[in-house]
């Protein structure tokens, strides 16, 4: 994507650059006005930082006040935003868009969704107290993590069974993550191998999120392939070593992966496939048909789809419902402990970060045990009704390791607002789910890229009209707690 803000763009007499342009650039060092997504050895995307040259001129919009010229601008010749920006009326066209089943399990949680109300309403017990006259024209947006420039405090989490919402999943997400250099953690539930994303992405950064199966082998392939795909870090999610307790997917009798969907890590693993070829092998033929009702047929051609190879000879094959098979046997360990995670860490040399960590002895012991950092999170209240919320906890976990390792902050995140609130507190970074997974839903990658542009947006206006240039000048001193 560009970057910049395109000098020959037809520039309407609209208000939107004026305090913008000044002859010298300010204490922060301007950068081209226009960017490739992060390489190995380009410079980051930065969304939120630059200051584009016109000759003298030097446009300081920053991501916020660029995102806002091209909205107002399309509005002048009629045209408004595909994808909603504000965050209920973005999840109210996409729950328009989507079919029940797809709608409920995205938007569902565990039980009656106390700790997915918790995750949000955490938020609003924090108030920031802006500051005035403080030369906010230059902002800087980017943070440092694991040795990489990011363009912003905002990586998109791992979202599983991505087919349900948009038929291209998650290549659609990691292009948007590309484009707009923002890395994309790989979820070990996706809908599309973690090659084909990658190979989709040049050198911009992605991370790879392991479910921790009851084969250690089809774990260790994983952990390779993650390395060979590029990967930059491993995310252990601990919270769902067993799905959690979800009435809107058990009243509509809907689990994807028992249909083949969000099984693409899988069915494209050489260990997984023995396992599926030696479960075939051993079942008799009674096994091999299911009841022919209706809904059996369509879930027999959804299988066939999941698996690799021709779509007429999976349909005739034991292959793909042994694929299903195999996968709900091995998913997941709930016997997993913290022996394993040093047998994994003797396996790679790879950044692993815990995703689901909460109390901060948890989070003391995984440094000890040669863990590089972790994710506090809820699992977007999916997993445990009644749970601390995440930014709840987040403060707790901050000071035991926060010195030590990145602290990430995952549930709940829903605007650029919620990034800053969430980095003040001591957040290196944050992690986005749902609000990526319906930008999807209606306009595929250009909707996550909108999603991810207008997220990075807010931020950077937050941070410029609360008197800050630099995601570093964050802390909880900025905060007061309201409620
Ligand atoms: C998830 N999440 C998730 N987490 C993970 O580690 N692996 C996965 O495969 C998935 N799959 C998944 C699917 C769907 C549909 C959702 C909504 C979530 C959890 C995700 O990474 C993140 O923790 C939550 O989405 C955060 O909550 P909010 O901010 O989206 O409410
Ligand atoms: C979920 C699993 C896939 O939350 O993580 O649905």
């Amino acid at each position: 994507m560009s970057c910049g803000v395109s000098p020959d763009s037809p520039l309407l007499p609209l208000p939107v650059n004026h305090g913008t342009v000044r002859s010298h650039p300010g204490p922060v060092p301007a950068v081209g006005r226009s960017h490739p997504p992060i390489g190995a050895t380009a410079p980051p995307c930065v969304i939120g930082r630059e200051a584009g040259h016109y000759g003298d001129r030097v446009d300081e919009a920053g991501a916020g006040r660029r995102r806002q010229n091209e909205v107002y601008r399309a509005g002048v010749y009629g045209r408004s935003p595909r994808v909603p920006v504000g965050i209920r009326r973005l999840q109210e066209r996409a729950k328009r868009a989507l079919d029940a089943r797809a709608y409920a399990y995205v938007a569902g949680g565990a039980g009656d969704e106390v700790t997915q109300r918790a995750n949000r309403a955490a938020f609003d017990r924090w108030a920031v107290v802006p500051r005035v006259l403080r030369d906010a024209s230059v902002r800087d947006t980017s943070v440092e993590l694991f040795g990489r420039r990011l363009p912003a405090p905002l990586l998109l989490g791992p979202v599983g069974a991505l087919e349900l919402v948009h038929p291209e999943a998650d290549l659609a997400v990691a292009r948007a993550a590309a484009a707009t250099g923002v890395p994309m953690v790989f979820s070990n539930q996706g809908s599309r191998s973690m090659e084909e994303c990658a190979a989709a992405m040049d050198g911009s950064p992605r991370w790879f999120q392991l479910y921790w199966s009851t084969s250690d082998e089809l774990v260790e392939s994983l952990v390779h392939r993650a390395e060979k795909a590029g990967c930059d870090a491993l995310v252990v999610t601990l919270d769902t070593t067993m799905l959690g307790w979800r009435p809107r997917d058990l009243d509509l009798g809907h689990l994807p992966f028992a249909l083949g969907k969000g099984i693409a890590q899988y069915t494209s693993d050489p260990v997984f496939r023995r396992l599926v070829e030696e479960r075939a092998a051993a079942a008799g033929p009674r096994d091999a048909q299911p009841r022919p009702t209706p809904a059996a047929v369509r879930a027999l051609v959804t299988m066939a789809r999941a698996w690799p190879g021709s779509f007429r000879e999976n349909l005739r094959s034991p292959l793909p419902r042994a694929a299903v098979e195999t996968f709900l046997a091995i998913y997941s360990r709930p016997s997993i402990s913290w022996d394993d995670l040093a047998w994994l860490r003797s396996r790679t040399k790879l950044p692993i970060l815990l995703k689901g960590v909460l109390h901060p002895d948890d989070a003391r012991r995984a440094l000890d045990e040669g863990m590089d950092g972790v994710v506090v999170s809820t699992h977007g209240g999916r997993q445990v009704d009644r749970s601390i919320a995440a930014l709840d906890a987040l403060p707790d976990v901050v000071a035991a390791i926060g010195d030590r390792a990145p602290v990430l902050l995952d549930s709940g995140i829903r605007s650029g607002a919620d990034v800053f609130t969430a980095v003040a507190l001591g957040a290196r970074a944050v992690l986005l789910g749902r609000p990526f997974a319906w930008g999807l839903a209606l306009a595929g990658e250009a909707g996550v890229r909108q999603v991810i542009e207008d997220v990075v947006g807010e931020f950077d206006l937050t941070l410029g009209l609360t008197g800050h240039t630099a995601v570093d000048q964050l802390g909880p001193e900025i905060l007061r707690r309201v409620g």
